[in-house]
């Protein structure tokens, strides 16, 4: 008898039970398999980018990052909005941008880390020293958003805040 022919007839044995969580484990894959791909390309769901890697040191030197804030990039559609995130405080504090619009974050930090969430969207990343955090947002009503630090980063950690006006 060949090895060929008796590894063909010899049938690896499996415990029912663990066939089964075998398969679960399958199914589950696929079942997230099928939500990422849905919420990323249907539902738009990101997660946020290390769009590059920076000097925190030498950040501030040179433009977008010396003069941080909103750039319109099409009227009314596209905007960027830079964020620099230092202890403890957010520089621009305040930015404005119409509701509708597609608006790209990029934050960096110059310090320790920071966190950067805008209160009532999905909009939730950490800011760390030495990369630029990118994400893409559309505020679908008008109003203020409070964007607020969720990583503990020293004793003025509560009072790290700012806000976006979304204007109708
Ligand atoms: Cu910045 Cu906590």
């Amino acid at each position: 008898m060949s090895t060929a022919t008796s590894s063909k007839k010899q049938k690896m044995h499996i415990d029912p039970i663990e066939r089964a969580w075998m398969r679960a484990a399958v199914v589950v894959l696929v079942i997230f398999a099928i939500a990422v791909t849905i919420a990323g390309f249907m539902l738009g769901i990101q997660v946020p980018t290390e769009e590059q890697r920076v000097n925190p040191q030498t950040l501030q030197d040179a433009p977008p990052w010396s003069e941080p804030g909103v750039r319109e990039i099409v009227a009314g559609e596209e905007y960027s909005v830079y964020i620099v995130a230092k202890r403890f405080f957010y520089e621009p504090a305040k930015v404005e941008v119409p509701v509708g619009a597609e608006v790209t974050f990029y934050v960096s930090s110059i310090d320790v880390q920071h966190g950067f969430k805008i209160q009532g969207t999905n909009v939730n990343f950490m800011v760390i020293p030495g990369e630029v955090s990118k994400l893409t947002t559309t505020f679908d009503k008008a109003g203020t958003y409070d964007y607020i630090c969720t990583e503990y980063c020293g004793l003025g950690h509560a009072v790290m805040f700012g806000s976006v006006t979304v204007t109708p």
